[in-house]
């Protein structure tokens, strides 16, 4: 069974179809790059799986489960994390805190327990900061740990970003163009931490413009243009056909 499955999904807004019948599978384990021109309907595709915009039609379907319709926060809790905005970012708290408190939102405890400082707690809280450490230096994070967040160089913002996402224990975590704005070097760092993230099992869903780097990366690309999937399959062979190439320079 996939992990995620979408049947006929169709999003409008007004007049415009953003999706138009959208098919498509994801199964455990692949880093599926979702490329198309501008406006071709990528982040309403993210937005539908998470829960943020609501499908006009068709189904998503999440380990068996039909999840069109539920709230973001019921569809995070499956385990379907969308990447870490900026405005996610506790700002004036350091890098090791901001992880530890996205440690909290897979949390197993109840508040009973936190009240009153059970022993199970106690053990949850010493698990999540181990936990938290450990994050910090997979994403090469330990010299600025005790940094405030806005303290950080830029690429190390994005970084913390990904170390919060993974924090939070994602089975399915969709990114949406991690790489924009920035420069050769940051590129190479964050696409390091897709890797690692890749590693701890997690599946991911990217949107990404630079094809080199979703190349790269990504084991299978999906092709949207005017809302349509017009491709979907092995990198190097979906990026060899016509349709694709014209969809890119807008040939008619
Ligand atoms: N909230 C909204 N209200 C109205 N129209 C929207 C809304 N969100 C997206 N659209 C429209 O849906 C279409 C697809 O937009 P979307 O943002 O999904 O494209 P995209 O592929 O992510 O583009 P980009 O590469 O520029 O980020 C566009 O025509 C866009 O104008
Ligand atoms: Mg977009």
């Amino acid at each position: 069974m996939a992990l995620l499955e979408l049947k006929n999904v169709k999003k409008a807004f007004g007049n415009v179809m953003a999706l138009e019948g959208i098919d498509l599978e994801v199964n455990k384990g692949e880093i599926v790059g979702i490329v198309g021109p501008n406006g071709s309907g990528k982040t309403t595709l993210l937005h539908v799986i998470s829960g943020y915009y609501h499908a006009t039609e068709g189904q998503v379907i999440y380990k068996g489960q039909n999840i069109s319709g539920l709230r973001p926060d019921k569809i995070a809790a499956k385990g379907i994390v969308r990447t870490f905005q900026q405005n996610m970012v506790y700002w004036d708290t350091v890098t090791l805190e901001n992880v530890f408190r996205a440690c909290y939102l897979s949390d197993k405890t109840n508040l009973w327990q936190s009240f009153w400082g059970t022993k199970p707690y106690v053990q949850e809280e010493m698990a999540k900061l181990t936990k938290s450490v450990e994050i910090v230096d997979t994403f090469g994070l330990s010299d600025y740990s005790l940094f405030p967040a806005a303290g950080l160089p830029h690429g190390k913002q994005r970084t913390l970003g990904m170390a919060m996402a993974l924090a939070s224990d994602p089975e399915l975590l969709l990114i949406d163009e991690p790489l924009a704005g920035m420069d050769a070097g940051e590129v190479e760092i964050v696409l390091n931490c897709i890797r690692k993230i890749v590693d701890k099992g997690v599946t991911i869903m990217l949107i990404e413009h630079n094809i080199k780097s979703v190349m790269s990366i990504c084991s299978r690309l999906i092709v949207l243009d005017f809302g349509h999937k017009i491709a979907d399959g092995k990198p190097v062979e979906v990026m060899k056909r016509k349709d694709v190439i014209e969809a890119y320079l807008g040939v008619e």
